[in-house]
């Protein structure tokens, strides 16, 4: 198959991860014959520096030109410590999915073997999870109207959903939980929020399309402890825009490094593809960044276009990093490895997983339960 990427590196680490899914991306053109043709275009602070403006118009229209658009990460220290700008690079990143109305983010969370001793979290806690976060991405507190006084002395920013915002994302998690271990729960705030209370009106009533998945109802502060006392206990978690990207983020915990998780944002027609950690700045350049989140975000990418095989084996090449110990500083302090490197090992390794005899391919499917 043939497929137009863009490829959007944007701020930090983002460049430098998003050339280590590119060389993927080739080993799977060579091993499964595809053709991936990229097209690099700016975002967020590089876009700033480049054209005045952090989402610019040639960026669109390479993402409306591609089937796929894979994000490397966005944000600038320069623009985090002064609240007097008007224009900041994550705004690049919101325009991007509300352009094209990408109003669902997967974000799966896998607890992988070989690197259990990686999290905080003791193994028995650990063992058994595999969570899938489903969360709200073109709505919300993130996209409500936003107001400050003359003085900038008081601000606003307003929440808003509507039925319709809610079921279609509503409907995509109950659509997966189908095909996982049949279980949804709604993370919402629904003792205080009236958005929270439209949300479990909504989800119950679709649920109710979906007799085989059993729903309930979690608020987020209990979430968040539930999830850290007894995670294997979710499978499907739906949620608002940022209630899931607090929560993504403690998710990563379970697994070991904020470098490991992947995502895939898709809507009605366009999908992306973007690792769920920032930018850090502080390690820019200096090749430690892990690559593997973005790896993953690829295999998503490969996934969502039933290539699965292809997947796979990228899926496999990552396991295989992570027993061989080629893995960067976060996973293994005294590595001397590379984002390159690990890069490098990663695309070397994907291999036609049915044409080798000493992989072990079952259960490797992103889709599937990898884990323990
Ligand atoms: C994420 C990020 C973004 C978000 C930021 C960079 C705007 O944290 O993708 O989780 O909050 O959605
Ligand atoms: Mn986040």
């Amino acid at each position: 198959m043939q497929f137009n990427v863009a490829l959007l590196g944007g701020d930090g680490i983002g460049p430098e991860v998003l050339a280590q899914s590119v060389k993927c991306l080739q080993a799977v053109e060579e091993t499964f014959g595809h053709k991936f043709e990229f097209t690099k275009a700016a975002i967020g602070a590089d876009a700033i520096k480049k054209h005045g403006v952090p989402f610019p118009e040639e960026t669109y229209n390479a993402c409306k030109n591609a089937d796929a658009i894979l994000f490397g990460a966005i944000g600038a220290p320069e623009f985090d410590n002064d609240p007097n700008v008007k224009i900041w690079p994550e705004q690049g990143l919101l325009q991007l999915r509300k352009g094209f109305d990408l109003f669902t983010n997967i974000r799966p969370v896998k607890i992988f073997p070989a690197l259990i001793k990686q999290s905080p979290l003791k193994k028995e806690v650990l063992q058994g999870t595999d969570l899938v976060i489903y969360r709200e991405l073109a709505g919300g507190i993130y996209f409500g109207e936003k107001t400050t006084n003359k003085e900038n002395t008081f601000a606003t920013d307003i929440c808003s959903y509507s039925e319709k915002e809610i079921s279609r994302v509503a409907h995509l998690a109950f659509k997966a939980a189908k095909k996982r271990r049949k279980k949804l729960t709604l993370v919402d705030k629904a003792n205080v929020l009236e958005t929270s209370r439209l949300w479990r009106k909504v989800v119950t009533n679709v649920s109710e399309s979906y007799p085989e998945i059993a729903f309930d109802c979690l608020y987020i502060d209990n979430a968040a402890v539930q999830m850290i006392l007894n995670p294997k206990q979710f499978d499907v978690i739906l949620t608002s825009n940022m209630f899931g990207d607090i929560l993504s983020d403690q998710g990563s915990v379970l697994a070991g490094s904020i470098g490991l998780l992947p995502s895939a944002s898709v809507g009605i027609g366009k999908a992306m593809f973007e690792p769920i950690h920032g930018s850090y700045p502080e390690a820019k350049g200096k090749n430690i960044a892990n690559p593997v989140a973005s790896i993953l975000s690829t295999a998503m990418f490969l996934e969502h276009f039933g290539l699965i095989e292809e997947s796979n084996a990228v899926v496999s090449a990552v396991l295989k990093s992570f027993t061989k110990k080629i893995v960067t500083p976060d996973i293994l302090g005294s590595s001397k490895y590379g984002t390159d490197y690990v890069g490098d090992f990663i695309a070397e390794n994907i291999v036609d997983v049915d044409d080798n005899p000493n992989m072990n391919d079952e259960n490797i499917g992103l889709g599937k339960s990898t884990i323990i």
